[in-house]
């Protein structure tokens, strides 16, 4: 009998039965994949510190006993402080005459509502510091940093009975961060949603595996199936860190529109570009992308500043419904989602797959 390739040092760290962590920013997919025996990770870049509080004491009544993990970013190269009015004002000029530019042109009226991008915490490096404070006074089970080394604040985790997991896109990036004593690194490909570095899943995941020693790797990026599951365990991962998974599932609360596109989507709709936030990120292709590439665009303006450009097209394009202009963050791996299920089937379908993958390379199990 073969001992369940399932089974990781994941599980036994957090004792969680299946080595799957979901990344989303809605509390009903977290509770529903937790009480799966998954793990989940709760996006809180963009709530108050208040909200944060409330969240987990939501997900806490939820959840019971069980662990769960929040995330936030600290990104270096972004200003000191500064309101979002502030930074606004200091947005470069040819990066805001072509964003008019682009709405005369696709006659894009004003938003109705205030960009809810606005309130994303990493816009300054000062809201994450107040976001992390009331994480740490909550003794949440794990705190995942998803831009910047979280070495500054392991040792006030530790102390706390807290684990620290950083995201790391290059092998230089995860030697620093194990130099700062983090619990887990989350290795993450250019396959994946979101903010991430230019080196494929396949290459970043053995290179880190290989420098990490005891500490355990996380796959990310493009991870959707079991089949993904299994090929990231054998790569050495204790596990898979997964998003885009969540967006089209049926307690997600992205909008069902957006759902329908993502369900839609092939491996060929995402793009990678700096044109959303400043930063290298892969979304749905756009119309905002498109305008971005072309030959008499400026280059996108610098973290935050260009998000506050995108942030205004966005709110627009949802309040008047005008989906050239909506992208969400979206992993390569969107091409295998095809249907709407609920979080705990997609939860105990990738354990069946990455079985059966393990069943066709090994053979049958007698057990
Ligand atoms: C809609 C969306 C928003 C995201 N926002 C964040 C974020 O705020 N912080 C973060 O660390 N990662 C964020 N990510 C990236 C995820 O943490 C994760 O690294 C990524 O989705 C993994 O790749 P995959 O989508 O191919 O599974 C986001 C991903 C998605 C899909």
């Amino acid at each position: 009998m073969r001992k369940d390739p399932l089974h990781t040092q994941l599980c036994e760290s957090l004792g969680i039965e299946y080595p799957i962590v979901a990344f989303t920013h809605c509390k009903d997919v977290a509770a529903a994949v937790i009480n799966a025996g998954a793990f989940a990770v709760l996006g809180q870049t963009q709530s108050s510190p208040d909200e944060i509080a409330a969240n987990i004491q939501w997900l806490r009544e939820k959840v019971g006993d069980k662990p769960f993990g929040v995330d936030l970013v600290f990104p270096a190269s972004v200003p000191a402080h500064g309101s979002p009015e502030e930074l606004i004002a200091q947005i470069p000029k040819a990066q805001r005459e072509f964003t008019e530019d682009i709405k005369r042109r696709h006659k894009i009226p004003p938003p109705k509502k205030t960009p809810e991008l606005y309130d994303l915490g990493w816009v300054n490096k000062e809201t994450p510091q107040k976001q992390l404070e009331v994480v740490l006074d909550e003794k949440v089970p794990v705190v995942a940093s998803g831009l910047g080394n979280p070495g500054f604040f392991v040792e006030a985790a530790h102390e706390r009975g807290m684990q620290v997991w950083g995201l790391v896109g290059k092998a230089r990036q995860a030697k620093k961060e194990l130099e700062a004593g983090v619990d887990l690194l989350v290795a993450q490909g250019i396959d994946a949603a979101g903010h991430t570095g230019s080196i494929g899943t396949f290459s970043i995941v053995p290179q880190v595996v290989a420098i990490a020693g005891d500490t355990p790797v996380l796959a990310g990026g493009g991870v959707t199936t079991g089949q993904h599951l299994a090929g990231a365990l054998s790569l050495g991962a204790a596990g898979v860190w997964t998003g885009t998974l969540w967006l089209p599932c049926r307690e997600s609360d992205v909008e069902m529109r957006m759902k329908e596109r993502l369900l839609e989507a092939t491996v060929d709709d995402t793009t990678f570009s700096n044109c959303v936030s400043g930063f290298t990120m892969r979304t749905l292709k756009s119309k905002w992308h498109e305008e971005w590439a072309s030959k008499d665009a400026p280059p996108p303006a610098p973290a935050p500043y260009q998000l506050f450009l995108f942030a205004e097209i966005k709110q627009s394009g949802l309040d008047w419904d005008l989906p050239d202009f909506q992208t969400e963050a979206a992993g390569q791996g969107v091409g295998f989602i095809t249907s709407m299920k609920p979080a705990r089937q997609i939860v105990f379908d990738m354990v069946e797959e990455a079985h059966d993958a393990f069943d066709r390379v090994f053979g049958e199990d007698d057990d």
